[in-house]
């Protein structure tokens, strides 16, 4: 019998801890690791017994670990994505799913996406006020969720306006109802699990659309967005994704891709105003038509300030050996992404926003882990980089960020991601008046 070895901690009630998780959800990691050092064992509640972690050997460790050990979390946004999203699958359904999803996030597809991001980010910004504080978290969300909607769902017209108008409910519902037991007893149609179908049964009739014109388009093979090349995409059997599986799995790239991407938008507005040195140099590189600073940004923006704090795997084999651990079947192995990128020992000087550590050098995946990481690592990485790349260049290029001296900006839950607590104030000016867009494009109409 293996002799079960557990990293120390509180023990408080789960509901005491939960809610000091809860309340103090950075700072408490923090707090933790003091006390206990850089693994500990918590009780709360949703996720139950779990040890949280954030050694870099043992983060390598777990996300090396075969599926058949430690899969998905039990608890997960799969439940309200549908049976067919990535999030609900595991094993060898998930590898089967995933293969099929990954060429559309890849290379050549990109560089078709980024004209879209392109277009959306001079339509939205054209609104921003001149010389006038506001949260610009509103704008950063607009732009994602169209983005998604264009390059993902390849939506235009009518269901372009209904899912802009829908998806922002269905997902903020659904990112609360993702830790609540669907109930055996149906409560009717106005209790929150009974408005969440509703509004699943509106997207899936959308989405049904949206399919059957694809279908009928003599261009189809033309297409990059990633509808169009799901519904020709085939499994290794040559059998095709049906339907339903297609409508789970693009609730799941937009809930997992949309507020993720613009939350570190805002978290970037809000460091670089904060950074005025850094700031000055990237405006001088996009004049000069460079990118490597941008990058290298993105990824220090990623380090210091993450938006997703956890991931997470449940362990299914009996037990299973992490570093000086050995974890029981049924405990959840929680990776704290924020300790991680805080570790003197594996980012010196961890603590200053210092975007030259990643000047001329790759992240190390392992150590670097804002997207997770291994066979579960986020699917849409390449696709947020290029987003985030193509919004900063475009915001540096025709705006002003106007420096502060103002206190950072607090973490803010949001549900499924970490926010700066204001929005990301930002204060701007048109850096050349002359060449305003002429188009008043931001309407409702183009609005979500
Ligand atoms: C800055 C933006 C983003 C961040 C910080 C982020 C973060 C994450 C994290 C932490 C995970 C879990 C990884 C793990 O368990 O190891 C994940 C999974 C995932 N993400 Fe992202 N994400 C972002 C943008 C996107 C975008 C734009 C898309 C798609 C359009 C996307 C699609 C996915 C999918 C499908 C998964 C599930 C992968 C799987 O289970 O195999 N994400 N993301």
């Amino acid at each position: 019998m293996t002799t079960v070895t557990l990293p120390p901690g509180p023990s408080a009630r789960p509901a005491v801890q939960g809610a000091y998780a809860l309340t103090r959800p950075v700072r408490g990691m923090h707090r933790m690791r003091e006390r206990y050092g850089n693994a500990f064992t918590v009780n709360v509640p949703i996720f139950g017994r779990a040890v949280v972690i954030s050694d870099p050997a043992e983060i390598k460790q777990l996300f090396t670990t075969s599926p058949d050990l430690a899969d998905n979390l039990d608890q997960n946004l799969g439940r309200v994505l549908g049976p067919g999203s990535l999030f609900a699958l595991a094993g060898e359904e998930h590898r089967k799913q995933r293969k099929l999803l990954i060429p559309p996030f890849h290379g050549r597809r990109l560089a078709a996406y980024e004209k879209i991001v392109e277009d959306e980010t001079v339509r939205e910004l054209a609104s921003w006020p001149h010389g006038r504080a506001f949260a610009t978290l509103p704008s950063m969300m607009r732009i994602t969720l169209n983005a998604i909607l264009r390059a993902v769902f390849g939506a235009e017209g009518a269901e372009l306006s209904e899912l802009r108008d829908l998806l922002p409910r269905l997902v903020k519902l659904g990112s609360r109802l993702a830790v609540v037991p669907i109930p055996r007893v149906d409560y009717g149609r106005w209790s929150p699990w009974g408005r969440m179908w509703a509004m699943r049964r509106e997207y899936d009739a959308i989405v049904e659309r949206l399919m059957t014109k694809a279908g009928r388009d003599e261009d189809l093979d033309a297409r990059d967005d990633v509808l169009a090349l799901m519904l020709q995409s085939r499994y290794d059997d040559g059998s095709r994704m049906s339907h339903s599986e297609i409508a789970d799995q693009l609730l799941t790239l937009l809930t997992a891709g949309h507020e993720t991407t613009a939350t570190t938008l805002a978290w970037a507005v809000e460091r670089l105003r904060r950074h005025p040195d850094t700031l000055r140099q990237l405006v001088d590189e996009v004049d000069a038509g460079g990118s490597a600073l941008r990058e290298a940004t993105i990824l220090e923006v990623q380090r210091t300030r993450p938006v997703i704090d956890l991931v997470g795997r449940q362990v299914k084999a009996d037990s299973l050996q992490l570093g000086r651990w050995t974890v029981p079947k049924g405990y959840a192995v929680l990776v704290s992404i924020a300790l991680i990128h805080d570790d003197e020992a594996v980012f010196p000087n961890a603590r200053a926003f210092d975007p030259s550590r990643f000047l001329g050098t790759k992240p190390d995946l392992y150590q670097w882990i804002p997207f997770g990481g291994g066979t579960r690592r986020c699917l849409g990485a390449a696709f947020a980089n290029m987003e985030m790349n193509v919004v900063l260049r475009t915001l540096l290029r025709d705006f002003t960020l106007v420096p502060t001296s103002e206190r950072d900006e607090r973490w803010h839950s949001r549900g499924v991601a970490y926010a700066p607590g204001k929005g990301g104030r930002a204060v701007v000016r048109r850096r050349n008046p002359q060449t305003e867009p002429t188009t008043t494009a931001t309407t409702a109409g183009a609005r979500a």
